[in-house]
């Protein structure tokens, strides 16, 4: 399927690892100029490696924090400064918190809502009136399954990305009319953080890692964790011509760990 992407202007926040890498690939592959976004210099450059093999294509890295004001200003602008346009923006930096509500602290919540909700909202006041001048944009955003079933331990990562869903839904309303398309894609469990935890909760517990394997992929219906790279599928489709009809929805891939909720 031709998904007309070739030759825009990506920016991909935490595109230096997991599904945010694996995106950052699958645009590169499709033929779009890819700017990966993230804290760590060192995974960047390593990143920027990787896609650049695997798409043969130059890829442009920002350090940034997408947490501060000025760092977000500064991604939109050196891209635009760089190509002269940004056509795709997937807002996906984001972490979760595993921790008993009454031991969160107020700070817990500041400093989720700033990276998982504040650095969308800024970055779309950057990239929205570029957009609006060309006439064509596409922004995702990585929400999560926890919008519609909230994970035990999880509350402010749990509630940071329904407020997301909203403001998603928000600015696809705003917009469509300057063909600028808006949507959330919600990741269940993937092959990325999943492993880590699994060993972790392995210890704690004194189950093998088999055992809570199992435990941990026993609602998905496909019967395995995600791989980053079908999470990157769907990004590509949606910030695709293909997905002009699309916009204010949130699509689940989650091997069907959440049919009919
Ligand atoms: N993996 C899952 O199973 C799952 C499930 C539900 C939702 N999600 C959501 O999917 C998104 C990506 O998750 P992932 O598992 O791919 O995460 P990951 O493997 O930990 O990658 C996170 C990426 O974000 C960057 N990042 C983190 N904090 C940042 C900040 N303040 N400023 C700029 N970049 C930052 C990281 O690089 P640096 O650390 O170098 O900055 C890295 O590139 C998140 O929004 C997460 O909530 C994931």
């Amino acid at each position: 399927m031709e998904l007309g992407l070739r030759g825009k202007i990506a920016i991909i926040t935490g595109g230096s690892a997991g599904l945010g890498l694996a995106s950052a690939c699958e645009l590169a592959k499709e033929g779009c100029h890819v700017v990966i976004c993230a804290r760590n210099p060192e995974r960047l450059l390593s990143a920027k490696k990787d896609i650049e093999q695997i798409a043969n294509s130059k890829v442009l890295t920002i350090q940034a924090d997408v947490s501060s004001f000025s760092d977000n200003k500064k991604i939109v602008k050196e891209v635009v400064d760089h190509f002269g346009a940004v056509h795709i923006l997937l807002s996906n930096a984001g972490i979760s918190l595993t921790k008993n509500f009454l031991d969160l602290e107020i700070n817990d919540w500041k400093e989720l809502m700033d990276l998982n909700l504040y650095a969308g909202v800024q970055l779309c006041k950057e990239v929205i009136p570029h957009m609006q001048r060309q006439k064509w944009g596409r922004i995702i955003f990585t929400g999560s399954t926890s919008i519609k079933q909230p994970r035990e331990k999880r509350s402010v990562a749990n509630v940071t990305k329904s407020t997301l869903l909203n403001f998603m839904k928000s600015i696809a309303n705003e917009f469509v009319l300057d063909g600028i398309l808006v949507n959330m894609i919600s990741p269940g469990r993937f092959d990325t953080h999943w492993q880590d935890r699994i060993e972790a909760m392995s210890l704690e517990t004194g189950k093998s890692t088999d055992e809570i394997y199992s435990e941990v992929i026993k609602d998905i219906k496909i019967g395995r964790l995600g791989k980053p790279e079908e999470f990157a599928a769907a990004v590509a489709f949606l910030a695709s011509e293909r997905a002009s009809f699309i916009t204010g929805t949130n699509i689940q891939v989650d091997g069907g760990e959440l049919r009919g909720v």
